[in-house]
C-alpha cells in the first residue's frame, strides 16, 4: 500500500474478527515498531506481547479492546524525558505495519495503573500503553478511497488550526 494512503486511511478499529493473525505478519509489525528510531538510538523500550489478555482486561479503560484483540503488545518505557516520544514512534510503525497487512489497531490506556505495573511488571517510573491488534470485524478497505477522500473524511482539526507559520 502507498505509505500517503496508508497514514491517511488508517483509522482506530477495536472490533476484531475472530481470526488469528499469521506468526509472520505478527513478526513484521514487531519488526516495525522495534526499527523505529529513538532520541540518540537509545531504544528506551521494551515490548510485551501479552498472551493471557483476562488480568490486563481489568486494567484498561475499554476490556473488550482488549478481549476481542489477536495480538495485545505493550509497549514499556520510563515515562521521563524523551521516551514517550520514542514510544509513540515505535507504536505508529506498529500500527501502520499492520494496517498494511489489513490488520487494525488500536492504543489503549491503563486505567488502573498499580494492576497494570503489576501484571505487565513495570518499574517504579515505567508506564505503558497497550496495543491490541486484529482483523477488522467490520471491512475496511483503504483503497476504496483517494487519500485526499480519506483526509475529507477524518475526524481531526482544520489543517490551518494545526499548522501555523512563524
Ligand atoms: C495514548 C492513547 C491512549 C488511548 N487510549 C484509548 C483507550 O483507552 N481506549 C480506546 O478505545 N481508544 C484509545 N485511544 C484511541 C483514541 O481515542 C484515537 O486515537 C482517537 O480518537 C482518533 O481515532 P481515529 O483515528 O479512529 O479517528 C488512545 C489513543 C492514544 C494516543
Amino acid at each position: 500500500m502507498d505509505t500517503y494512503l496508508a497514514i491517511t486511511s488508517r483509522r482506530e478499529v477495536r472490533d476484531y474478527e475472530d481470526r488469528p493473525i499469521p506468526a509472520d505478519v505478527e513478526r513484521r509489525i514487531l519488526e516495525a515498531g522495534r526499527l523505529a528510531g529513538s532520541a540518540a538510538n537509545k531504544q528506551p523500550w521494551r515490548f510485551v506481547v501479552v498472551g493471557d489478555v483476562s488480568d490486563l482486561s481489568e486494567a484498561v479503560y475499554v476490556p473488550e479492546n482488549v478481549l476481542k484483540a489477536k495480538l495485545v503488545v505493550a509497549i514499556v518505557v520510563d515515562w521521563k524525558g524523551s521516551a514517550p516520544f520514542d514510544a509513540g514512534r515505535a507504536a505508529q510503525n506498529m500500527m501502520l505495519a499492520a494496517w498494511n497487512e489489513g490488520v487494525g489497531s488500536c492504543p489503549n490506556g491503563i486505567s488502573d495503573r498499580e494492576r497494570g505495573a503489576e501484571i505487565l511488571g513495570l518499574e517504579e517510573d515505567e508506564s505503558a500503553v497497550v496495543l491490541t491488534f486484529g482483523y477488522p470485524a467490520r471491512k475496511r478497505d483503504p483503497e476504496s478511497r483517494s487519500a485526499e477522500e480519506w483526509i475529507e473524511r477524518a475526524n481531526r482539526k482544520p489543517f490551518d488550526e494545526v499548522v501555523k507559520p512563524l
